[in-house]
């Protein structure tokens, strides 16, 4: 590929990664002011409606049954809304999110995920952040969804003038070089927001040892 063939695609692709944060981040407001709240308000009516239902025991329990279902909704929405843009993130920075990540957002009966920190959490430049925020949870999906992992650790190194993020797995592993070669969205996105933040990112991979994610940028 020529030189300006070559600039041109990265303008492209910075501008489609920078377009997908901003929509990302509203949908996730739509969701919280529209159908999260209405589902606060017509959860608290119903239970209302259950508690109310002592004349009529088979309407309560209707009641209480869809209440179950309107917290359920309830929640799925919350789990979408904190993947697309964890206010955490803007808020308290990347450890958090990432402990949030771990903890709470991670799909639950697959590897257990922990988290290390090496130096003292400190806020980064918010392009940073959420560079190694999406890296992480692309890293953290692809070990929940190929691994077939037993553990996975994240390790976030603040260094003096830099960061350092690693996500590791003992999972079955995987070849990167071919893969490499078809273009999934999950590493290619990676190694986008790496280059977009000048930073260097390396996958490493062994057949029934384990994939190892490296993340290092300036901040
Ligand atoms: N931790 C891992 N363990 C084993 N295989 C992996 C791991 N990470 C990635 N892979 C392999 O590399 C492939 C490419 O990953 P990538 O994230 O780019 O795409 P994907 O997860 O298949 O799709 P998506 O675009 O939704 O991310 C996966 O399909 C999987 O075969
Ligand atoms: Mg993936």
């Amino acid at each position: 590929m020529r030189q300006r063939d070559r600039d041109h695609l990265q303008r492209y692709a910075r501008a489609v990664t920078v377009a997908q944060e901003n929509e990302r981040k509203r949908i996730a407001r739509d969701l919280h002011d529209g159908p999260a709240q209405s589902l606060v308000v017509l959860s608290r009516g119903l239970g209302r409606l259950a508690q109310a239902g002592g004349d009529a025991p088979a309407g309560g329990e209707a009641a209480r049954q869809l209440q179950d279902v309107a917290r359920h909704t309830l929640r799925s929405i919350r789990r979408t809304t904190w993947a697309l843009r964890p206010a955490l993130l803007d808020d308290l920075g990347l450890l958090p999110a990432i402990e949030s990540l771990a903890e709470h957002h991670y799909e639950p009966g697959t590897a257990a995920v922990a988290v290390g920190v090496v130096g003292e959490s400190r806020r980064l430049d918010r392009d940073v952040e959420l560079a190694a925020f999406r890296i992480v949870q692309e890293a953290l999906a692809n070990v929940s969804r190929h691994a077939s992992a037993e553990n996975a650790a994240v390790t976030i190194a603040f260094l003096d003038d830099r960061v350092a993020l690693t996500v590791a797995d003992d999972g079955i592993g995987f070849d990167v070089a071919a893969q490499e070669r078809h273009d999934h969205f999950g590493l290619t996105g990676m190694r986008e927001r790496t280059e977009l933040v000048g930073g260097t990112l390396s996958v490493e991979s062994d057949a029934g040892v384990g994939t190892v994610v490296h993340f290092e940028a300036p901040g």
